[in-house]
C-alpha cells in the first residue's frame, strides 16, 4: 500500500506517519528527516539543503526528486511506502506521477491533514525532538517522562532550528504559496481524502486508520 500524507507544517504528519507505517507495515519516508540526516552527515546534498531549511524555504526540487526516486524503489519499500512532506508543490507532484508511471507504482491514498494556523503554531513552538532516534515530543501534549530526555532511547531532546517563531512564520507562508495548491491538484483524484487533525493524537490516528481501511 502506498500513501501520500500532506498538510501544513506542524499538523502532525510525522507523528501520524510513524504510527500508520507501523500499523500497515510500510516504510515511512519523511522528506524532512531524510534532508536533516543529509545535513548531519554533511553530504553534498545536505550542505546545499541546509541554508534553505534553516530559512524555512523549500529545498530546490532537483535535489529532493532524486532522493525520493531512490527510496520508493528500494527493497525496504516493496510492501509499500508512506510519503510525508513530499510532494510539496505542484512541480514535485507532477514529477512524482511520472516517476510512479515509470516504475509501475500506484498511490492508494492521498490524505490531507488540516488544522487552523493557531494550532499549528502551538504545536511547532512546543515540539521537542530526540537527538538520538528522532522521535518527536511536545512540551504540553506529549511530554517526555523524564524532563529533556527521550522515553524511547534516553537521548537528549532539542528544539528544531526551524521551530523558532520567525522561521515558523516563513514556513507557513511557503506552505500557503507552494503546498496548498496541491489541494486542487489532488481534488479530483478518487483516492483523495481530508482528515481533521485538530483532535487528540489517538483520535486523529483512528480517523486516518479508518480512511486507509476504507
Ligand atoms: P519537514 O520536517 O517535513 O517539516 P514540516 O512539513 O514543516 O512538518 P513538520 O515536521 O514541522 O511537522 P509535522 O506535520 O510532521 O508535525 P509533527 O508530527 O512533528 O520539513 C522541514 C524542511 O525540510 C522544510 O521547511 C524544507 O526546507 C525541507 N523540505 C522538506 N520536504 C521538502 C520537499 N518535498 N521539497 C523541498 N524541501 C523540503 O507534530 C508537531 C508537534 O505537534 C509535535 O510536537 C507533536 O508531538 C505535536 N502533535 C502532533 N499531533 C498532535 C495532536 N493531534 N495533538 C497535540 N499535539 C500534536
Amino acid at each position: 500500500m502506498n500513501i501520500i500524507l500532506f498538510g501544513p507544517p506542524g499538523v502532525g504528519k510525522g507523528t501520524q506517519g510513524i504510527r500508520l507505517s507501523e500499523k500497515f507495515f510500510i516504510v515511512h519516508l519523511a522528506m524532512g528527516d531524510l534532508l536533516r540526516a543529509a545535513v548531519k552527515e554533511k553530504t553534498e546534498l545536505g550542505v546545499q539543503a541546509k541554508s534553505y531549511m534553516d530559512a524555512g524555504k523549500l529545498v530546490p526540487d532537483l535535489l529532493v526528486m532524486g532522493m525520493i526516486e531512490e527510496r520508493i524503489t528500494a527493497s525496504d519499500a516493496s510492501n509499500g511506502f508512506l510519503l510525508d512532506g513530499f510532494p510539496r508543490n505542484v512541480a514535485q507532484a507532477t514529477a512524482l506521477n511520472q516517476m510512479l508511471t515509470e516504475h509501475a507504482l500506484n498511490i492508494d491514498h492521498v490524505i490531507f491533514m488540516e488544522a487552523e494556523e493557531s494550532c499549528l503554531i502551538e504545536r511547532l513552538s512546543g515540539r521537542l525532538i530526540c537527538k538520538g532516534c528522532g522521535f518527536g515530543f511536545h512540551r504540553h501534549y506529549s511530554p517526555p517522562k523524564n524532563d529533556g530526555l527521550c522515553d524511547r532511547c534516553g537521548s537528549e531532546l532539542y528544539q528544531r532550528e526551524d521551530d523558532r517563531e520567525d522561521v515558523i512564520e516563513q514556513r507557513l507562508q511557503v506552505y500557503l504559496k507552494e503546498t496548498q495548491p496541491l489541494l486542487e491538484f489532488y481534488s479530483d483524484v478518487d483516492v483523495f481524502s481530508k482528515v481533521n487533525a485538530m483532535k487528540s493524537m489517538d483520535d486523529v490516528f483512528h480517523a486516518l486508520e479508518k480512511t486507509v481501511q476504507g
